[in-house]
């Protein structure tokens, strides 16, 4: 006889918890950042996201073994390049630093599936994601360079488009280019849903991307809007993207469930720098468990609606997973 629930039929004991379990990770659910660099014998740890380095292509080759060992879905190019100049230069060279580590990739490893990050702020000295004028980041003088970004970037061996400027109407230039190039079947993954966000802080510092003036308010989101995202997303998918990214990941779990619930494509987490940074920062002192509080997060970032997540963390909860941690 019993009048209530006995809830801890399910979690007396770990077989019965796993044989009910939702949400499972796995090492093919993330994608691992790379920051690349012009130069030779460069491994530079970044301060601010311990564990992280800016590599130059001679150093890439170990990295990118390890991703393909721990089976990780995916690596996601920011290029860091010698010099910077007012319209972004570097970002749509033909030998740009992420031009020559695709080709890299391309020749060293072939099976990796590359994503290619598509911005200007790395390539700008005045660090910001479009074209300046008068003191305005003009919209539609920067859709031409975003294009050539992504064209070029394919040229040189990457698979999926990401382009995360938050300029309107990009995926619709960038699908354009792609197609007249003749790059129909190459994906546009976008930055749809990306918060103007104090998160970002560590990356910045990792790509030399601060704005010199002002800041990103006028083109990324207010994180107060959780609609707007939903037109962002509505937008894009209508534009021609194939897959969405919500970014940052940890304060936006509301933003990740609406995509997921509403846009029937694979919806990416974007677990970003500042949020790495905080954990690793508590682990050093000793005050959380790393791994627990690491695959705790990717977990719910998964439950939230992400289906895949770009995370710093990706290496390191790839090999816990392979070990049976988490369970
Ligand atoms: C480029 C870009 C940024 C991030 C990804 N792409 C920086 C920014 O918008 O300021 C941030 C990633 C992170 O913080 O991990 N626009």
């Amino acid at each position: 006889m019993s009048d209530f629930i006995r809830h801890r039929r399910l979690r007396n004991d770990a077989r019965m918890r796993a044989f009910v379990r939702e949400t499972e990770l796995s090492a093919r659910d993330f994608i691992y950042p790379l920051f690349v660099i012009e130069g030779k014998g460069i491994c530079d740890e970044i301060a601010s996201m311990p564990g992280v380095c800016r590599y130059s292509l001679d150093l890439l080759g170990p990295v990118l073994d390890e991703v393909e060992a721990l089976q990780v879905g995916a690596v996601i190019l920011f290029g860091i390049p010698k010099e910077k100049d007012s319209v972004g230069s570097g970002a749509y060279a033909e030998d740009g630093i992420v031009q020559q580590a695709a080709r890299f990739i391309k020749e060293t490893h072939p099976n990796l599936l590359v994503i290619g990050d598509v911005c200007l702020c790395e390539y700008t000295d005045h660090g910001h994601c479009g074209v300046v004028r008068d003191g305005e980041i003009v919209n539609d003088e920067t859709l031409e360079l975003l294009a050539k970004t992504a064209v070029s970037q394919v040229r040189a061996g990457v698979d999926v488009i990401a382009p995360s400027d938050m300029m309107d109407g990009r995926v619709l230039a960038i699908r354009r280019a792609l197609d007249e190039a003749g790059f129909i079947n190459v994906p546009i993954l976008s930055y749809a849903a990306k918060y103007a966000s104090g998160f970002y802080g560590p990356f910045r510092d990792a790509a030399g991307s601060t704005p010199q003036f002002g800041d990103r308010r006028s083109y990324q989101m207010d994180p107060a809007n959780g609609d707007e995202a939903m037109r962002e997303v509505e937008s894009d998918l209508a534009e021609g993207a194939d897959m969405i990214i919500v970014k940052p990941a940890l304060s936006y779990g509301d933003i990740l469930w609406r995509v997921k619930q509403k846009a029937a494509c694979p919806v990416v987490a974007y677990n970003v720098s500042g949020e790495y940074s905080l954990v690793k920062a508590a682990a050093s002192q000793g005050w959380i468990d790393e791994r627990r509080l690491v695959l705790e997060i990717l977990l719910s970032l998964k439950r939230s609606g992400a289906d895949r997540i770009i995370t710093y963390h990706a290496l390191d909860a790839a090999k816990w997973l392979a070990e049976g941690e988490g369970r």
